[in-house]
């Protein structure tokens, strides 16, 4: 005790907290990407409302896998409300009896016994309660392993397509690999309707997790080994996913988005990506600020960067989304997020340069014009 006393004489009073200067107030999106995606399947008319954006889960399954995934569900559920039933069934039944043959046994002139009958080594009794759990589980085992076999199968479906899908810290980067060169987006995946998508998962960092619940079931990205897994979208639509797996502080916020678009707007879209960035003289001066600070270390922009460590952003303008998939594109919210990620997305990699307005404004303008 005299020591901690002592301790606290000859130790400095903390330093009081800084008093806040005039900071600007925090930055606040207008919209979410939820009220944004309300808004673009509402402007669609095409888009079928059960597949509309926003929707997700796993009982709305619109892909092969993600319906056995329900299914299997289903059964398993149905199983155990009846297994549930029956036991609870006994049990109420046994308490019943119970209180009725001690009501019995307590009579006055009774000579009936409170104890039900002692039943030992039933022969029936036991076949029946080894035989009729042996087959629940036979049957289960069954159709889990029929369920596996065509959810996680380690050849490329017939007619696939393979997709490369890479996990960062936090936010995907998507490859398509391919005789024309390999196209290489983040956090928007695009897909043709119907065409099995054989996705190749790797991780650049630490364990992710692939999952987009009306497509197909959770699958790991492990760095160092290669996971694979398939899904086919049975329609046009957005289908929203999430990193499952616990990765780091943006964890939450490490959101998947796949545009199942129909084939020939599919082809338009990768025809489209794989063109070089577009060079718009009137934003030279926001291109010099890209190229002259740290961005270029960390993102690509074909014909300009080839930083890796971020995502690609030579056609960031055609995306709806910034962040992975939680910030809706605008000029304010990209102006804010390259100003101060963190404040948008605290714990994130990519730091503020402290770029002054006008340098701010330039490389906004510039990065709005990468369609
Ligand atoms: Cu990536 Cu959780």
């Amino acid at each position: 005790m005299e020591a901690f006393a002592s301790t606290a004489q000859v130790t400095a009073p903390p330093p009081a907290p800084p008093i806040p200067s005039a900071a600007p107030p925090p930055y606040t999106m207008k919209e979410s990407v939820a009220e944004m995606d309300a808004r673009l399947v509402i402007c669609d008319p095409d888009a079928p409302p059960v597949s509309g954006a926003g929707v997700t889960g796993i009982f709305a399954p619109e892909s092969p896998p993600s319906r056995q995934i329900r299914d299997l569900s289903y059964l398993v559920f149905g199983i155990c409300i009846v297994i549930f039933v029956v036991v609870q069934g006994f049990l109420v039944v046994a308490i019943f009896r119970g209180i009725r043959a001690r009501r019995v046994a307590s009579r006055p002139d009774s000579e009936a016994s409170a104890e039900p009958v002692q039943i030992y080594g039933s022969i029936p009794i036991e076949i029946a309660w080894t035989v009729i759990p042996s087959i629940i589980v036979f049957v289960l085992t069954m159709v889990t392993i029929r369920t596996l076999r065509d959810i996680d199968i380690t050849t490329p479906p017939e007619n696939s397509m393979e997709v490369v899908a890479i996990g960062h810290q936090w936010w995907w980067e998507f490859r398509y690999p391919g005789p024309d060169g390999e196209v290489i987006t983040a956090n928007e995946m695009h897909v043709p309707v119907g065409r099995p998508i054989w996705l190749r998962l790797e991780s650049a960092d630490v364990i992710h997790s692939f999952w987009v619940p009306r497509l197909a079931g959770k699958m790991d990205l492990i760095p160092g080994h290669t996971n694979y897994t398939w899904f086919s979208a049975d329609r046009k639509g957005i289908f929203l996913g999430q990193c499952a797996e616990y990765c780091g502080t943006q964890h939450a916020h490490m959101l998947i988005r796949v545009y199942a678009d129909e084939p020939a707007e599919f082809e338009t879209w990768l025809d489209h990506q794989r063109k070089p960035a577009v060079v718009d003289a009137s934003v030279d001066a926001g291109r010099r600020v890209f190229a002259e600070y740290a961005c270029l270390n960390c993102h690509t922009i074909d014909g300009l960067s080839d930083g890796m460590f971020g995502p690609n952003l030579t056609h960031l303008a055609s995306r709806d989304t910034i962040g992975s998939g939680f910030i809706p594109l605008d000029r304010d919210n990209l102006r804010a997020w390259i100003d101060d990620p963190n404040q948008l997305k605290p714990g994130c990699n990519m730091p503020s340069l402290k770029l002054d307005p006008p340098e701010l404004d330039a490389v906004t303008d510039y990065l709005m014009t990468l369609h």
